[in-house]
C-alpha cells in the first residue's frame, strides 16, 4: 500500500510510502484521495496530518508519467478534496517538498517542517511550470517578488527561510515531526490557529496591484539568464495572471493552459530527458551500486596553477583538508593568493561569511615537498600538460602515497594508461578531468584506465556528487569525450572563416543556437596563446598571426575581437583584414555562408564524433555524452544534448547531410560506422547499448 490511514485519538495520519522520493504517481494520488475521504467522513477524526515515510516528503509529480495519457484521479480532484476539507489538514514535511509535493502542501491548511527540510517549485528546470495551482497559491503566501524568484529559479528554499516568508507555519525538531504536527493540529483544534485556505487569501496580491511594472523589470533583470528558454516566461505569465485575473479559478485556467503548452513542447521533453540522463550517468554496468568506496578524508593537489587552485577549492568547500604542493615558494604563494581572492570576491557578493572564508583557507596547506602527500587518500596531479613530466611525477607518487591512496591526473588529453604504466599500482590510477574554472564548472569527466579498479571508479563518482559535480565516466582516448568532440567544432569554425564567414558570424549563429558564446569568443577568453610557441610560430594560421601581433585574446584587450574597458567584444577590422589576406592567397572563392550551414557544419561533425566515441566504447551511453556537453560546453539544455538533438532531427537526415558534405569537403565528414549502422536498422542513439561490460580500448 503506497498510502495508509491511521488514527490516534482525534487526529488521522495519512502517510505516503512510495520510495525513493514519494513521487505523486497515479497510485499515490488515488491512495491519498481515498484516505482523505475516509478521514473526512470518519466522525472520530477532527484533524488530519499528511505526511511521508522514508527519506523525504513528496518530491513532485511522477515525471515518468509525463508525456503519456493522463491517469485518474487528476490533480484538481485531489487538491480540491484536501483544500475543501472542513477538518484542518496539516502537512508534516521532512526532506524535500518539491513541485506537486509543495503544491499539495499548499492546499493543506497548515504546514510544519523539520529544520533540514527544503521547499520549492523546480518545474522550470524540467521546462515546465507548477501545474497544480502553485503559480496561483505561492504569490498569495510569499508575495509577488519572492514567488517570481522561486518559480523561475526552481530554488529549494530551506526551512528557516520558508518560515520567514510564511511558506511554513512552524519548524519542528528533527525526529519529532509526528509529535510536532500532532501538537500543532491540537492547537488548531483548540482554536488558537485559524485554518487558512490559500486560494482565498488575496491580500498579498492586492498590495502589488499598483506596481504592474514589477513583471517587466523582472524580465529585463533576468533576460540573459532566461535567454532561449520558454519556461521562465511562462511561469512569469502565470503569476501575472494570479494578479490580474478576476477570480482564483480564472488564474488557474491560465496556469493549466500554459502548463499543457509546455508539457507537449520540445523544450520540456528535452529537459525531462536530461533530468534522467544525469541520473543515469551514475550507473556503470560493471560497478554495482553497493561497491565499497574508499574513504577520502584528506586530499593532495600537485600544482597551484589555473586548475590546481580551483580543484583544491572544491574540497575545502566541503570541509576536506587539502595539501597543495608546488615547485617554488613564490608560485605556491601566488596560487594561494588567487584562491583567497576568489573566496573574498564571493564574500563581497554576500555568498560567504568571513568566518567561512577563514575556515576554508584554514583547510589549505601549502608545501614544496611531495612527501607531504604521504597521508593523503587522494592526490590529483595538475601540472603542465607534458607526458614526460607526468610520468616522472607518477613514479614519485607511487613511492610516496600510502597503499590505499587514489592517484589521479587532471590531464585534458594525455593517455592515462601510459601514465599509470610507470606505477606498480595502475589499478589506483584514474583521470579526474575538471573543467576551467574548476571551482565553478559542474562537469567532471572520470577517466577509466585499462586497469583502474572498480572501487576507485565508485569512489570517484561518489566523491564528485559530494563536491557538487556531475560526473560522467569516459574511456581513454585523446581528448576523452568532451574535448575530442569539441575539436571537430573548432576545426569547422576555423575553416568557415576561410570561406567567407567572419568569426563574429559563426559566433552569432552558435550563440543564437543557445551556446553561451561562440568558438572564437571562447578562444579569446581562454587565451589564443594556449599551445602557441613563439619560436615555432610561422604565421601560417589566423590564430598564429594574431598571437604574433600580441593579440592574445580578452586578457590583452584584443584577439579575434577588439575589447573595450568593460570587456565588451567588438568585431575587429584588423582581424577581418588578416582573414581576407589569407583568403586572397588561398585562391579560394569567397562565398556567403548561410546561418544554417554554419550550424550544420559546426554541429554534425560533433555528433559524428560522439557516434565514434560510442562505437569505440569510450562512453557508456549516448545520454552520457549529452550530460558532458550540457555541463562542460554550454550546450543548451532545452535541446537535450548533441546526441539527443540528432535523434530528434532523425539520424537518417544527419547521415544524409554528412554524406553530402563529405562529397564536397572530404573526410572531415566521413560518417561514423555506428551512424550508418543505426540508420540501416532504423534506430536512434538512445537505442544504442554497449555490449562490452567495460570501456575497453577499441
Ligand atoms: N518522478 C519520478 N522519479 C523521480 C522523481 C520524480 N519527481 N524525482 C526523483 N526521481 C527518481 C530519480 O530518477 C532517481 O531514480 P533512480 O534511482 O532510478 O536513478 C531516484 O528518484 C532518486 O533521485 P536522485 O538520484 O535525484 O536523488 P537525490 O537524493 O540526489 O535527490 C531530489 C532527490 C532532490 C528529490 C531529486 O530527485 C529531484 O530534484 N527530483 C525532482 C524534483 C522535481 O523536479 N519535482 C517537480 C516534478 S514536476 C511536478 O511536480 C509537476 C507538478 O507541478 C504538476
Ligand atoms: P598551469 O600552468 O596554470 O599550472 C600548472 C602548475 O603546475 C604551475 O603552477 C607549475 O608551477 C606547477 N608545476 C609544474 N611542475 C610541477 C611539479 N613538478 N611539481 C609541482 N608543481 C608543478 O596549468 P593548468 O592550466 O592549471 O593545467 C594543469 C593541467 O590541467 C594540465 O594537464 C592541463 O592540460 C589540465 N587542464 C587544464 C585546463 C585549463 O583550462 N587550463 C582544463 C582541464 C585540464
Amino acid at each position: 500500500m503506497v498510502v495508509k490511514l491511521e488514527r490516534q485519538d482525534e487526529i488521522a495520519f495519512v502517510t505516503i510510502n512510495n520510495p525513493p522520493v514519494n513521487a505523486l504517481s497515479a497510485a499515490v494520488r488515488s491512495g491519498i484521495l481515498e484516505c482523505m475521504n475516509a478521514a473526512i467522513t470518519d466522525p472520530e477524526v477532527k484533524a488530519i496530518v499528511l505526511t511521508c515515510a522514508g527519506r523525504t516528503f513528496i518530491a513532485g509529480a511522477d515525471i515518468t508519467e509525463f508525456g503519456k495519457p493522463p491517469k485518474s484521479p487528476g490533480w484538481d480532484e485531489l487538491l480540491a478534496a484536501v483544500e475543501d476539507s472542513r477538518k484542518p489538514v496539516v502537512a508534516a514535511i521532512h526532506g524535500n517538498a518539491l513541485g506537486g509535493g509543495l503544491e499539495l502542501a499548499l492546499v493543506c491548511h497548515f504546514r510544519v517542517a523539520t529544520n533540514d527540510a527544503k521547499l520549492g517549485l523546480p518545474e522550470v528546470k524540467l521546462g515546465l511550470l507548477p501545474g497544480g495551482g502553485g503559480t496561483q497559491r505561492l504569490p498569495r503566501i510569499v508575495g509577488l517578488e519572492k514567488a517570481l524568484e522561486m518559480v523561475t529559479s526552481g530554488r529549494h528554499v530551506p526551512a528557516k527561510e520558508a518560515l520567514e516568508i510564511g511558506l511554513i507555519d512552524e519548524i519542528v525538531e528533527e525526529g519529532q515531526l509526528k509529535e510536532g504536527a500532532t501538537a500543532f493540529a491540537n492547537r488548531a483544534l483548540a482554536g488558537s490557529k485559524r485554518p487558512v485556505k490559500v486560494s482565498g487569501s488575496n491580500a498579498k496580491l492586492e498590495a502589488t496591484k499598483d506596481n504592474p511594472e514589477i513583471f517587466d523589470n523582472f524580465r529585463k533583470a533576468n533576460a540573459r539568464k532566461f535567454r532561449g528558454f520558454l519556461a521562465p516566461e511562462y511561469n512569469i505569465r502565470c503569476i501575472e495572471a494570479a494578479v490580474n485575473s478576476a477570480t482564483f479559478e480564472e488564474g488557474l485556467a491560465v496556469e493549466r493552459k500554459l502548463f499543457m503548452e509546455l508539457m507537449i513542447g520540445p523544450q520540456s521533453a528535452a529537459q525531462r530527458y536530461y533530468f534522467f540522463a544525469e541520473r543515469q550517468a551514475n550507473k556503470i554496468p560493471d560497478v554495482s551500486d553497493d561497491t565499497a568506496t574508499r574513504p577520502i578524508k584528506k586530499v593532495g593537489v600537485l600544482g597551484a596553477g589555473t586548475m590546481g587552485g580551483g580543484i583544491a577549492m572544491n574540497f575545502a568547500n566541503t570541509g576536506i583538508p587539502v595539501t597543495i604542493v608546488e615547485v617554488k615558494q613564490e608560485v605556491l604563494e601566488r596560487g594561494l593568493k588567487v584562491i583567497k581572492s576568489n573566496y573574498d570576491r564571493t564574500a563581497a557578493r554576500g555568498g560567504l561569511t568571513r568566518e567561512l572564508v577563514d575556515e576554508r583557507m584554514g583547510l589549505l596547506t601549502g608545501s614544496l615537498d611531495m612527501n607531504d602527500f604521504k597521508d593523503c587518500d587522494l592526490v590529483i596531479e595538475a601540472v603542465f600538460e607534458r607526458m614526460d613530466l607526468k610520468k616522472n611525477i607518477f613514479e614519485r607518487l607511487d613511492a610516496i602515497c600510502k597503499p590505499s591512496a587514489i592517484m589521479a591526473t587532471n590531464t585534458s588529453a594525455l593517455n592515462i594508461d601510459e601514465i599509470a604504466s610507470v606505477t606498480k599500482r595502475p589499478e589506483d590510477v584514474i583521470g579526474l578531468h575538471f573543467f576551467s574554472p574548476a571551482n565553478v564548472m559542474k562537469l567532471l569527466e572520470v577517466i577509466r584506465g585499462e586497469k583502474t579498479a572498480t572501487d576507485v571508479i565508485a569512489t570517484s563518482m561518489k566523491l564528485a556528487k559530494w563536491i557538487g559535480k556531475v560526473a560522467v565516466l569516459a574511456g581513454v582516448c585523446p581528448g576523452f569525450i568532451g574535448n575530442r568532440m569539441l575539436d571537430q567544432r573548432e576545426r569547422q569554425a576555423k575553416k568557415l572563416v576561410l570561406e567567407g564567414a567572419m568569426p563574429w558570424d559563426v559566433d552569432r549563429v552558435l550563440y543564437d543556437f543557445g551556446f553561451p558564446m561562440g568558438p572564437f569568443r571562447m578562444n579569446d577568453l581562454a587565451g589564443l596563446d594556449i599551445g602557441w610557441v613563439k619560436e615555432e610560430s610561422r604565421s601560417s594560421t589566423v590564430g598564429e598571426v594574431l598571437c604574433e601581433m600580441g593579440r592574445l585574446g580578452e586578457k590583452t584587450g584584443a584577439g579575434f575581437y577588439d575589447y573595450d574597458e568593460s570587456r565588451n567584444a567588438k568585431p575587429s577590422p584588423l582581424t577581418e583584414k588578416i582573414i581576407n589576406r589569407f583568403m586572397a592567397t588561398s585562391g579560394k572563392m569567397k562565398w556567403t555562408v548561410s546561418d544554417d550551414e554554419v550550424v550544420d557544419r559546426c554541429i554534425y561533425p560533433v555528433i559524428n564524433e560522439g557516434a565514434k566515441i560510442l562505437q569505440e566504447g569510450k562512453a557508456i551511453r549516448a545520454s552520457d555524452i549529452d550530460v558532458v556537453w550540457v555541463n562542460g560546453y554550454g550546450w543548451p539544455v532545452y535541446r537535450g544534448g548533441p546526441m539527443y538533438y540528432a535523434d530528434q532531427i532523425g539520424l537518417d537526415k544527419v547521415l544524409a547531410k554528412m554524406k553530402k558534405f563529405q562529397a564536397t569537403m572530404g573526410d572531415d565528414f566521413k560518417p561514423a560506422a555506428l551512424l550508418e549502422k543505426l540508420v540501416a536498422e532504423g534506430k536512434k542513439f538512445a537505442d544504442f547499448k554497449q555490449t562490452q561490460k567495460t570501456l575497453e580500448p577499441a
